[in-house]
């Protein structure tokens, strides 16, 4: 079952990648900022702090039982896209408990990928830390960048479109937190796998990237039966 993960900074444009190559492939996609802003969420609206080890924990397993009740609808709640769940689940991604409380659910994707409610014949996942934690043996890996200049404009022309106000100087110092410490925490940290293929998207508009991203993939994946133990005899 091949999967692709893809890593990368806020902003960077890798969940719009993801997306774009699971529908190009027929994959599956788990976005997986998305459990984190959940339960980061949870936390929040327990009037906890996100960044508290016991709040942080407790709020990453209620969100795994919500995900096991519910399925994906666990993560249809609007807010998840907004500021407000992105500080939230920057600090709680922190807490060691919280993360190991999200990684089965992530490997479990990752064995077993479902789009809608089918089994898929692939999955991509994007994050932080899927090729160096959560699937080390990936067929592919990519490490999306982008000067952090750059992302902050794309950042403001999306919150712009969704009719919010965005103040430029803001939104980059806000990446800047946000790289520090996702970058620099203790577990699981931001940064590529030894084996991942850097992709600057610096000078790439969307559809670029994904042709980039899609030619990497194929050739990649084209080698791995070449080179799978699993398929020679
Ligand atoms: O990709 P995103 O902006 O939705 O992620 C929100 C936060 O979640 C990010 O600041 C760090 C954390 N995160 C993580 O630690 N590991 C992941 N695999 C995905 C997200």
């Amino acid at each position: 079952m091949p999967v692709i993960a893809i890593d990368g900074p806020a902003a960077s444009g890798k969940g719009t990648l993801a997306r774009r190559i699971a529908q190009e492939l027929g994959y599956a996609w788990l976005d997986t900022g998305l459990l984190y802003r959940a339960a980061g969420m949870i936390a929040a609206d327990d009037g906890a702090n996100p960044a508290d080890p016991v709040a942080a924990a407790q709020a990453a397993r209620t969100l795994a039982k919500r995900i096991a009740v519910d399925g994906p609808s666990a993560l249809g709640d609007p807010r998840l896209r907004g500021d407000q769940a992105a500080d939230a689940a920057s600090k709680l991604s922190v807490v060691p408990a919280a993360r190991a409380a999200l990684l089965q659910l992530q490997r479990d994707f990752a064995r077993a990928p479902v789009a809608g409610n089918r089994p898929a014949s692939g999955a991509v996942l994007d994050g932080r830390d899927i090729g160096t934690v959560v699937c080390p043996d990936a067929e592919v890996k990519l490490y999306v960048v982008a000067a952090v200049e750059e992302r902050a404009r794309r950042r403001v022309k999306e919150l712009q479109g969704r009719g919010q106000t965005a103040i430029y100087q803001a939104v980059l110092e806000d990446l800047k937190q946000r790289d520090a410490r996702d970058s620099q925490r203790a577990v699981a940290p931001l940064k590529p796998a030894d084996d991942a293929f850097l992709l600057d998207t610096s000078a790439l508009d969307a559809d670029q990237a994904l042709a980039a991203a899609l030619s990497i993939i194929t050739d990649r994946l084209s080698r791995a039966v070449f080179v799978s133990p699993k398929v020679s005899s």
